[in-house]
């Protein structure tokens, strides 16, 4: 049984979709159970957990072989600020993982993780996976670089076809690396779980930008 946190999200959901197409189980985490009712159509367990309740992370984790943490608030204010779920969140459900006993923790961080990144989010990500390997869990790190799907078309694409406006960060200058989560899922959904993957920290990009 494979736990994917953060489920119902766009890597989460496509990972799941295809690993339950290769037959393999999945458990769904999720704070809103009705997201994942697709998922659940399809075969999916969901369980109701937030990575700010550390009961229900140990909860989710009963049983599992395996973890995703595909979950993420880059975003969030207040309740929901990145410092309650990336990093507090994170290190409970690592030590939920440990109390289970899973034999593979594949932690999702993002290209550009750093300890002296400017951006905040990245710098957890950079903590997060430290205190990963710092656990002693069987891990398995992957570090993306920003989906096509929310970053061409959610901040960019959407917002020029529906206003003909669009917010760039920066001068509007800067060349951007972008992958598509689908082209990973073959990857994700088979070789990530091996256990040739362990111990390893993977960047995932596009070959230009
Ligand atoms: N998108 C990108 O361009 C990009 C680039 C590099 C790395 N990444 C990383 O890739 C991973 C997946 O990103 P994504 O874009 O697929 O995510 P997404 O579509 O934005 O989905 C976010 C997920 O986080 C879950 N979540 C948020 N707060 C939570 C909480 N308090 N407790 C439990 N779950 C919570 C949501 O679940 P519910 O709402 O169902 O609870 C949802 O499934 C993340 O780790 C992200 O940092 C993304």
């Amino acid at each position: 049984m494979i736990l994917i946190v953060g489920g119902t999200g766009a890597l989460g959901s496509a990972t799941t979709e295809k690993l339950l197409a290769q037959n393999t189980a999945v458990r769904v985490m999720t704070r809103n159970p009705i997201k994942a009712q697709a998922l659940q159509a399809l075969g999916a367990e969901v369980v109701q957990g937030d990575l700010r309740d550390r009961d229900s992370l140990l909860r989710a984790c009963q049983g599992v072989n395996a973890i995703m943490a595909s979950a993420h608030s880059i975003m969030g204010r207040g309740s929901e600020a990145s410092k309650y779920i990336d990093e507090q969140g994170h290190k409970w459900l690592m030590e939920a993982a440990k109390t289970a006993g899973v034999w593979q923790f594949v932690y999702v961080s993002a290209l550009g993780a750093a300890p002296d990144n400017p951006v905040p989010f990245f710098r957890i990500k950079y903590k997060m996976e430290q205190t990963l390997r710092s656990t002693g869990l069987p891990f398995t790190i992957l570090r993306p670089t920003a989906f096509m799907e929310s970053h061409a078309y959610g901040f960019i694409g959407k917002s020029i076809l529906e206003t003909g406006k669009v917010q760039l960060f920066g001068q509007g200058e800067n060349p951007r690396n972008l992958w598509r989560p689908p082209m990973w899922l073959t990857l994700l959904c088979g070789h990530c779980w091996s256990r040739i993957w362990l111990g390893k920290c993977w960047k995932l990009a596009a070959q230009k930008t």
